[in-house]
């Protein structure tokens, strides 16, 4: 059978990551009903998949059974929802508009998106730990340590909370690399490593795929900042020109728009050669790492 091409095997994955969270996310008739409604309309029916894609990759390097990645894969998409659900609040970004909708406080109301968060996050971690996702029990525990080391204070939350001290500061390249790492850079790593460690890597293995997710973690928020300011609303499905208008310091602010392309430039580069000895089995990490400094939104 021939290799899909990368589009095909993006959409079929996309399209069994969107499945999987429909069957695992709890049913908007169980009570307490708006709450469950308010999960689906945030979690369902849009979004990149980026954080599943990666699980999906990097399983796929490793070995590791789809059905169990799934499952995992979805954990980390909830996690990365709540954390989008909380970042449009009034209280951070105040943004209005997420994936093409209206973001959750503005569809229902601020405390249902507080709650919608905090549900989506314990959801991910009862996925991770009522399902069997390793025969290795130690190997499943060491995914959740991965994950909720990525999410808490000293990942994306901290990332989070530098973020939110840092408007209308000029940080310098190193903190703005600091703060990049952290809110987005962490699940973004962690996405890779739990695809690897449902599978079968040696610890050689898993520090070169983690020396790759670092580079694309890191390299994910860089044009996530020039997109902020080249793209437009209708392409990013949320509002341009947040991050100037907001007054926060990113990549194109601190380096300007040439050099922050550069810079994506050379984290791919260094993400590719992080993959050099994984031979066909890293295909699918390669595509990602071209389609994330291309992608459109
Ligand atoms: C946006 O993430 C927020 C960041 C962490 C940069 P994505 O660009 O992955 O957003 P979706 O999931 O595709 O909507
Ligand atoms: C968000 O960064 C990072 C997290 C949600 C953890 P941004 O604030 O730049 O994300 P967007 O641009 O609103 O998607
Ligand atoms: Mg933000
Ligand atoms: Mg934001
Ligand atoms: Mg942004």
């Amino acid at each position: 059978m021939s290799t899909p091409k990368f589009q095909d095997w993006m959409l079929a994955t996309q399209r069994c990551t969107e499945a999987a969270l429909e069957r695992l996310l709890p049913p908007a008739s169980q009570v307490p009903e708006r709450l469950h409604e308010a999960m689906r309309y945030t979690t369902l029916g849009g979004g990149k998949r980026v954080r599943p894609l990666l699980a999906f990759a990097a399983g796929e390097v490793a070995g590791a059974d789809a059905a169990r990645v799934e499952i995992a894969a979805s954990a980390l998409e909830c996690i990365h929802v709540y954390s989008l659900v909380h970042d449009d609040m009034p209280c951070m970004d105040d943004d209005d508009l997420r994936r093409g909708k209206p973001t959750v406080h503005i569809q229902y109301d601020e405390a249902t998106a507080l709650l919608v968060g905090d549900a989506l996050q314990t959801l991910a971690f009862e996925l991770l730990s009522h399902n069997v996702l390793s025969d290795d029990a130690t190997r499943q525990l060491r995914v959740l340590q991965v994950v909720s080391r990525a999410s808490g204070s000293r990942g994306m939350a901290g990332g989070q909370a530098i973020d939110l001290a840092s408007v209308g500061k000029a940080l310098t390249r190193p903190e703005l690399e600091f703060m990049h790492i952290h809110k987005t850079g962490a699940l973004i790593r962690a996405a890779v490593l739990t695809g690897a460690l449902l599978g079968e890597v040696s610890d050689e293995e898993l520090e070169r795929l983690d020396h790759y997710a670092k580079c694309i973690g890191l390299l994910f928020q860089v044009v996530d900042d020039i997109l902020d300011t080249v793209a437009d609303t209708a392409t990013l499905g949320k509002t341009a020109g947040k991050d100037a208008a907001n007054d926060k310091p990113t990549y194109v602010s601190i380096l300007g728009l040439e050099e922050s392309r550069e810079l994506a430039r050379e984290l791919a580069t260094e993400a590719h050669a992080a993959l050099a000895g994984f031979g066909d089995r890293a295909l699918r990490l390669r595509e990602l790492t071209d389609y994330i400094v291309s992608r459109p939104f």
